[in-house]
């Protein structure tokens, strides 16, 4: 209970203080394998889906139902690196699933935080900080820090984990060479890039181990807050030809994917909320043309740049297996 305790003193802090703490205000441990606890309009997830000997994994989630904050504490150790579990948090939104079409806003306010447990308490848990950055390296932490968007072309499967068609990733956070976003190795030439929030993400795209097409979305360094309407990201997709617009987005999550530590480390999720929405009735729907990609020009106004070079970037099938688009030698084909 010892250790519990002290990775709660760090949120309930105040309601220490003022001596508030009582049976309701403990927080529920979530250290099993798919461990979940419901509050309000979020679930709270251990998903240590791959977890081993090599370690374990525990998700304390904060009662404080307006921040949404949780800390997931864990190491696993086995060797080579290999992503075991993604302690999260989703959204649970009557708007979900909706489809790609119908969808006008996705709104994200997060902050979050990754230290090594063994950092001295009143140093910054800011990962982009001295010294937690140099105590991060020394425990050769492997991991990421990503918002995982589920989505199929019919509704159900949308939500159903595993069986979607399509991950849409956004990373905000990468620590080691481990987690590396699915066709970072085939990269483009001249890359994919877009500006939303307070941010510049590149996007890779490939297949997982369970078939299911992954764009990644990624930012160059860890971004610890995040506020921002990311639908930008999401409808790059269907207007350049990567996926149809009548794609249903199901799940909307964020959390950490933890590879490997030689200790314990602490993610913490400060706060985070999430807001789906579709165009409120009277208003213009989404404007859901499909384009190529336009070569070595700019889109979205100065904010967002946009460049195709020469080279195979990635094949990419749509629905019942047939290509949608090949990108070689400088050009977009559509097939
Ligand atoms: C938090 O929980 C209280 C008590 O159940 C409820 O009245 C309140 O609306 C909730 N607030 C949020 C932001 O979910
Ligand atoms: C929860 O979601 C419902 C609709 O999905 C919304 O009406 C309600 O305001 C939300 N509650 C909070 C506390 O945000
Ligand atoms: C769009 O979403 C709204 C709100 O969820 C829903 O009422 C409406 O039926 C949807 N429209 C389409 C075309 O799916
Ligand atoms: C989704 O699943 C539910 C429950 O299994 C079922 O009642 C519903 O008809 C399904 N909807 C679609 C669109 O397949």
């Amino acid at each position: 209970m010892g250790y519990t305790k002290a990775v709660w003193s760090y949120l309930l802090g105040c309601r220490v203080l003022l001596g508030r703490v009582d049976a309701q205000n403990q927080p529920q441990q979530l250290c099993g394998k798919d461990d979940a606890r419901v509050q309000g309009n979020y679930t709270f997830n251990s998903n240590a889906w791959n977890q081993d000997e090599s370690g374990w994994t525990c998700l304390y989630p904060s009662r404080d139902n307006t921040s949404n904050a949780f800390i997931a504490e864990w190491r696993w150790q086995s060797s080579p690196p290999r992503v075991h579990a993604y302690p999260h948090i989703q959204l649970n939104s009557d708007v979900l699933p909706v489809s790609i079409a119908n969808l006008s806003q996705l709104d994200l306010s997060l902050e979050w935080a990754m230290k090594p447990s063994s950092l001295i308490e009143g140093l910054s848990d800011d990962p982009t900080t001295s010294p937690n950055a140099d105590a991060l390296d020394a425990i050769g932490i492997e991991a990421n820090v990503v918002m995982d968007l589920f989505c199929d072309a019919d509704a159900n499967r949308s939500r159903t984990p595993a069986k979607q068609r399509y991950e849409i990733m956004v990373w905000l956070g990468r620590f080691g060479r481990a987690s590396e976003p699915i066709g970072m190795d085939q990269a483009r030439v001249t890359p994919i890039v877009q500006t939303v929030g307070n941010a510049e993400f590149t996007l890779y795209a490939g297949t997982n181990g369970n078939g299911q097409t992954v764009f990644s979305w990624v930012t160059t360094a860890p971004l610890t807050q995040f506020y921002g309407d990311v639908t930008p990201l999401v409808h790059f997709l269907p207007r350049y030809g990567f996926m149809p617009w009548d794609t249903y987005l199901g799940t909307v999550q964020f959390g950490s994917e933890t590879f490997y530590a030689a200790e314990n480390v602490k993610f913490y999720v400060k706060s985070f909320h999430a807001d789906v929405k579709s165009p409120a009735e009277g208003a213009s729907p989404v404007d859901t043309s499909v384009e190529e990609l336009p070569v070595q020009t700019s889109v979205g106004g100065g904010a967002a740049a946009l460049e195709v070079a020469s080279g195979l970037w990635t094949y990419l099938s749509v629905g019942t297996g047939y290509f949608v688009a090949m990108l070689l030698m400088g050009g977009l084909s559509v097939l």
